[in-house]
């Protein structure tokens, strides 16, 4: 199943389920920024909750907020019992530190999986290995390759990967592109989040049966592009756009969900 078709129909799912709820499933998110790549992403995240049925709301601050007027903004939502979900929109400004917000959520209300504590995981590499299970996509033993360390996609992959018990490898910008062609070569999975365009290209020998899962979003005058070049010869390769995103924002739901749970059973 396309990825589209299987993100409508899990979407589906879930609006039944919620549905049926006596107390409605609620998030928050903090924004203190007002760049467009933000707004588009939380104009994003809010449509896709009222889509199912979720209560979101939408705090923002301006940037000139302190770091203290800050955790206490998200204390209260931790502290609130109405909300199970809560999100702070990254990037923050630069006077604020990052690690401590995203520290200061509470790990049972941490629907980004930001948290080390955090009950549940990062969405995007959740999201590609619920659909890659959905696909029923056979794990065990195979060499997965991840290119690309970032923390929120490479190195909770990683952890993800290698749950399901695949043999996993990490590469990253440092690799040598000798070293690179011997493990794409020898890969039945990829998962590539490098942030560069069509790093991926006709130049490396793949395995026919490789999948290629792309996590890139570079935005080029052709339009938004992966950090793999389109078509190339493997079973299976994951659109840009319309792949990985639709993933990484239906696991957010999911996300909320598993919160929610969490707090009304
Ligand atoms: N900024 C860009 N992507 C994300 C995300 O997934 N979560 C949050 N909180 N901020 C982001």
């Amino acid at each position: 199943m396309d990825i589209k078709s299987y993100v409508k129909e899990q979407k589906e799912l879930l609006k039944e389920e919620i549905s049926k709820l006596e107390v409605l499933p609620s998030f928050v998110i903090i924004q203190v920024n007002d760049d467009p790549a933000s707004n588009a992403y939380v104009k994003g995240k809010i449509n896709d909750a009222n889509e199912v049925g979720i209560h979101v709301e939408l705090r923002k601050f301006s940037p000139i907020i302190s770091e203290d007027d800050l955790i206490s903004e998200v204390k209260k939502v931790n502290d609130d019992p109405s909300v199970h979900g809560l999100i702070v929109q990254m990037p923050l400004p630069k006077h604020i530190n990052e690690e401590l917000i995203k520290l200061t959520v509470d790990p049972l209300k941490d629907i980004d999986g930001f948290h080390p504590m955090s009950l549940m995981s990062p969405c995007t590499p959740k999201g590609i290995i619920d659909y890659l299970k959905h696909e029923n996509f056979n794990f065990v033993g195979k060499n997965a390759l991840i290119i690309g360390r970032s923390n929120i996609v490479g190195k909770p992959m990683a952890k993800l990967l290698l749950k399901e018990h695949c043999n996993t490898t990490m590469t990253h910008s440092r690799t040598t592109r000798e070293d690179m062609e011997f493990y794409v070569a020898h890969a039945d999975i990829i998962v590539i989040a490098i942030g560069k365009c069509a790093f991926l290209d006709d130049s490396f020998k793949f395995k026919p049966s490789a999948i290629i899962v792309d996590v890139g979003i570079n935005r080029t005058e052709e339009g938004l592009r992966g950090d793999a070049k389109r078509d190339l010869p493997v079973a299976l390769q994951t659109p840009v756009p319309g792949g990985v995103g639709l993933l990484t924002r239906l696991t957010l739901l999911k996300n909320l969900m598993e919160a929610y749970y969490h707090f009304t059973k």
